[in-house]
């Protein structure tokens, strides 16, 4: 098996979404005016009530609840609960650390995605090289006994911003080729929640496997900055090690419990993020319809918390980025791809005022 794949680079500076303020000021339009979809969040995220007030005095405690709510949340598809986990200050805490647990090697990193991953595993000098999904596929024809391209392969389940999302048969079948190998898997499952079907949680405890959640995506909560590490004991306690005592500071522990245990909450935010991504998914479609049939959108798909464009060039993804800010509407701008992304509308009055930009803009496309 030989790949040629690039190797990845690290940009001076990464870019995530936000900057509302900053393109408030460009633009010249007051910043209460604006919508900000350049997130991929949950809008309508947990409502956080008045904490506690000895939330704020005491130091971080383990077993105040949030371990068994924890337990609680993640084992949907397991008997015996799961308890093979470390609790990390956002995933952002754990993609930080994972590079500095495992002597400098090869990873494979998804060509588009989260560009935190690629950046700290080339900042610990590991080898770091870009796949695109088909490359995957090759794995499959591995003969046992002949080396692996990587000793660690990186999913990001499904991928931000691109929504490629991987199924549990296909993962399984990869972990099997990356354990006879005694190689490594790690899964990012930070927007998972909504499809838990697609999740391996119930072999986290292979030694081959991470796998990372978030409370930042789903439950909207990326402030308060709680993930959760899953593996097998043996890595968790280097991990603790590394962490320390206090990772999340007590307020964020308590939201998190209350989140994680409000199973209302959830059900419901499941079924109103479905149904606004696909609202999304049908205005982009007939909004953009004039660039998708004279192909300057090549793609047009949709994940749970966002929907995202694949530009056929720099020119069109700037023009449309560039329209939607003259309407006051911030969406992420990749600058490694040519790709849009549309965080979801949080209320009436925002849908309205997208449909009504777009309109516009399609209105001036047909003119054109
Ligand atoms: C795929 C993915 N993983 C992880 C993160 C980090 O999230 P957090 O540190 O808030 O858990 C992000 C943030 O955007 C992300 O897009």
């Amino acid at each position: 098996m030989t790949f040629k794949l690039p190797r990845y680079t690290a940009p001076d500076e990464l870019i995530h979404g936000g900057g509302i303020i900053e393109a408030a000021k460009r633009a010249g339009i007051p910043i209460e005016q604006w919508i900000d979809l350049s997130t991929g969040i949950n809008p309508n995220g947990w409502p956080v009530p008045t904490l506690p007030a000895s939330t704020w005095q005491r130091l971080p405690e383990s077993n105040d609840g949030l371990e068994q709510a924890i337990q609680e949340y993640y084992s949907f598809d397991i008997t015996n609960g799961l308890n093979n986990f470390v609790i990390t200050a956002g995933s952002q805490s754990a993609i930080q650390l994972l590079p500095q647990l495992f002597p400098k090697g090869t990873i494979w990193i998804p060509e588009e995605g989260y560009s935190e991953h690629p950046y700290w595993w080339n900042f610990y000098q590991h080898k770091v090289f870009l796949y695109r999904p088909e490359d995957l596929n090759m794995l499959f024809q591995h003969k046992k006994g002949s080396p692996l391209p990587f000793d660690t392969l990186l999913i990001i389940n499904p991928n931000n911003p691109t929504t490629q999302t991987y199924k549990k048969s296909f993962l399984e079948k990869l972990l099997n080729v990356i354990e006879v190998e005694s190689k490594q898997l790690v899964i990012d499952e930070a927007f998972l929640d909504t499809q838990p079907e697609h999740s391996l949680l119930n072999r986290s405890n292979n030694k081959h496997l991470i796998i990372l959640r978030s409370l930042g995506k789903f439950f909207g909560l990326a402030g308060i900055r709680c993930g959760v590490l899953f593996s097998h004991p043996s890595l968790l306690n280097t991990v603790r090690k590394h962490l320390g005592p206090w990772q999340v500071a007590t307020p964020s522990r308590w939201v998190a419990t209350q989140a994680l245990n409000d199973t209302n909450w959830q059900k419901e935010a499941t079924i109103l993020l479905k149904h606004a991504s696909c609202r999304l998914e049908t205005l982009l479609q007939k909004s953009l319809q004039h660039h998708i049939q004279s192909n300057n959108i090549i793609s047009l798909t949709r994940s749970d918390y966002f929907c995202s464009i694949l530009c056929s060039d720099f020119e069109k993804q700037n023009i449309i980025h560039s329209q939607l800010l003259k309407h006051a509407i911030l969406v992420r701008k990749f600058s490694d791809s040519f790709r849009l992304r549309f965080g979801l509308p949080k209320n009436e009055s925002e849908w309205e005022k997208l449909t009504h930009a777009l309109t516009n803009i399609r209105k001036s496309q047909k003119t054109e």
